[in-house]
């Protein structure tokens, strides 16, 4: 009782110290005085900025994150240097304001750039930050927050055609927000996860102070790897391990619709995906398609796959463990790293590869997403009610990512990240619309949770486990204590996203940030009885 009356008050004068802002331009306004000692033009914008709007929309991934009805930030901060990052925090944390911070805009909630909870808020943008510095010498890379991962794969071919970097296969990815959360790609079989080989990080923590690996210790360092965006510290640059390629590698993408017998050669994909040579890495995109000159849909599973070698060994391969997919040499390119990695994004060829350094996404849309770990192959039953009710949805889509290899070898612990021995794959959902309607919204986000409800049969229990990187806000809504804000919800996604490693990122979490400086939706708590 006497608890619960302190914690009472001390949300009263927490709510006190935010009455002082009660007017947005106060806000903006002691803020930027702070700031001023930076004398650093351009990089302050309010919305009376007439750029403010085009800078807030630069890289929002999820459309449905600008909608009216997410909160908007007071102003933007772009710092040039880790000198105006480390002002920031000092500022923010002295003032009592609320930060976001914001590297690839790829969050699939947007909490990088909008807030439900502490409103107002400032996002640090940190996409002035991209230096890249690529040292073959030492088989390594700095790289800075704001870069996207496809400039790093291109600095890096362009040093060498014979090294490579383990992490993500969208290329407009942010380096800040990525690695930290995991950071998995088509090389993940081969060489485990962006955070499996990073060596080194430049962090500034709540107290201003810019740390790296021996200065934040090796706690801090394991929490990072893993434990996600937005929980422990602004990420300033990665180092990262690179890791060989062949200068020839292979790729190939073959769809089989229903009518070609998709459904009995994706149930053989589940038995031999996981167990293929660690040089293959064979996902699967699944989505209805027309079936032409008719107005009827069908399901289509195109195989997209990289090869770390040449075509005659992946042929071999492929005959002797998935002759069902019927794959031909006519089907496969013999291309560069680089190449391979425009490839797997989806980029034409008639692209030229410089175009990864504009940082610009392939696509933009309004979606919401959702992932699961499989560890027994889905029976064709299964996957038949699969075909069903994806055919009663728009645009929805699958992207089912086999594990094994490297990444059945690494155990749980050794980062937070713990989806590793006995996944068979994971499965991303993803359902997509082109209109900013809330209507639109609704109707989809009732399919996806119908959806996800009929794969739990499927999907791994107890927790069932979920990607950190594809964050997902349902998870936890439906535990019975209704306080969204609770330790025990908090507990419910946490053991979803990194199993048993959720309680040590907690102890971490409450020694680093005492105060919780570093927040949002899924932040990772600390302990109760040790806030505010
Ligand atoms: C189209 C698409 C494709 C994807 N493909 C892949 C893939 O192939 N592999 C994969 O592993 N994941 C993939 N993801 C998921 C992706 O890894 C996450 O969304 C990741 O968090 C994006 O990082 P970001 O910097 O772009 O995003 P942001 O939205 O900028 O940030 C994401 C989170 O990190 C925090 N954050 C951002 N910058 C910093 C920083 N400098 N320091 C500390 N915290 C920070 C944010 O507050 C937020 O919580 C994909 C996402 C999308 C939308
Ligand atoms: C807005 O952006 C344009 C082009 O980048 C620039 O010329 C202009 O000065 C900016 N305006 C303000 C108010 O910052
Ligand atoms: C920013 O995005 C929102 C939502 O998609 C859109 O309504 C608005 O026109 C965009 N503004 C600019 C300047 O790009
Ligand atoms: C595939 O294997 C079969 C026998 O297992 C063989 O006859 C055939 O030539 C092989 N094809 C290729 C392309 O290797
Ligand atoms: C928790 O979240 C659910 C779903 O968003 C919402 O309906 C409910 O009101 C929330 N409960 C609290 C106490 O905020």
């Amino acid at each position: 009782m006497a608890s619960f009356l302190l914690l009472r008050f001390l949300k009263l004068l927490v709510i006190l110290s935010l009455v002082q802002f009660s007017s947005s331009t106060q806000i903006q306004h002691t803020f930027y005085q702070c700031l001023s000692i930076l004398q650093a033009p351009n990089t302050f914008f309010t919305p009376t900025n007439p750029n403010f709007t085009t800078l807030l929309n630069t890289t929002a991934e999820n459309l449905r994150c600008l909608m009216p009805l997410y909160p908007k930030p007071q102003a933007i901060f772009t710092p040039l240097n880790e000198y105006h990052v480390q002002t920031a925090v000092i500022c923010a944390k002295k003032l009592g304001i609320h930060l976001r911070f914001r590297s690839g805009g790829h969050d699939y909630e947007g909490v990088s750039y909008t807030s439900a909870m502490d409103p107002p808020f400032i996002v640090i943008d940190m996409s002035k930050m991209r230096d890249i510095n690529v040292d073959l010498d030492d088989n390594s890379v700095w790289v800075e927050a704001g870069a996207t991962v496809g400039e790093l794969y291109y600095r890096v071919a362009e040093k060498s055609s014979t090294h490579g970097i383990a992490a993500g296969l969208c290329t407009s990815l942010g380096v800040g927000g990525h690695i930290t959360g995991g950071a998995y790609g088509s090389m993940m079989r081969k060489y485990g996860l962006g955070v499996d080989n990073a060596l080194d990080a430049k962090i500034v923590s709540a107290d201003g102070k810019i740390l790296d690996r021996v200065s934040m210790g090796e706690d801090v360092f394991w929490a990072i790897r893993g434990g996600a965006g937005g929980s422990y510290g602004v990420i300033v640059s990665w180092k990262l391990r690179l890791v060989p390629v062949p200068a020839t590698v292979t790729v190939f993408n073959v769809a089989r619709t229903l009518e070609q017998g998709a459904t009995k050669i994706l149930y053989k994909w589940q038995q031999v995906a996981p167990h293929f040579d660690d040089d293959l890495f064979v996902r699967v995109m699944i989505s209805p398609v027309d079936i032409s000159g008719t107005t009827k849909r069908t399901i289509s599973t195109a195989y997209n796959a990289l090869f770390l070698g040449e075509v005659d060994r992946l042929l071999e391969i492929m005959n002797s463990s998935f002759p069902e997919l019927g794959l031909k040499k006519s089907d496969c390119s013999e291309v560069s790293w680089l190449e391979s990695v425009m490839f797997i994004a989806g980029f034409p060829s008639t692209v030229p590869t410089n175009f990864l350094l504009t940082g610009k996404p392939a696509f933009l849309n309004y979606f919401k997403a959702k992932s699961d770990f499989v560890k027994h192959p889905i029976p064709e039953t299964g996957l038949e009610g699969i075909w069903k009710r994806f055919l009663k949805e728009d645009h929805p889509l699958m992207i089912w990512n086999p594990y094994g290899g490297m990444m059945g070898r690494i155990p749980e612990s050794s980062t937070p990240f713990p989806h590793r021995n006995g996944v068979l794959f994971k499965v991303q959902y993803v359902t997509s619309w082109s209109v900013p309607e809330k209507d639109a919204m609704k109707k989809h986000y009732k399919w996806m949770r119908m959806f996800y409800t009929y794969m739990g049969q499927y999907a791994s229990t107890n927790p069932r486990q979920a990607y950190v990187n594809y964050r997902d806000l349902d998870l936890g809504m439906n535990d019975k204590n209704g306080d969204n804000t609770s330790f025990e919800k908090a507990c419910s996604w946490g053991r979803s996203y990194f199993k048993d490693n959720f309680m040590r990122l907690v102890k971490v979490k409450s020694e680093f940030d005492p105060d919780n400086f570093f927040r949002h939706e899924q932040s990772i708590p600390i302990l109760p009885g040790k806030s505010f």
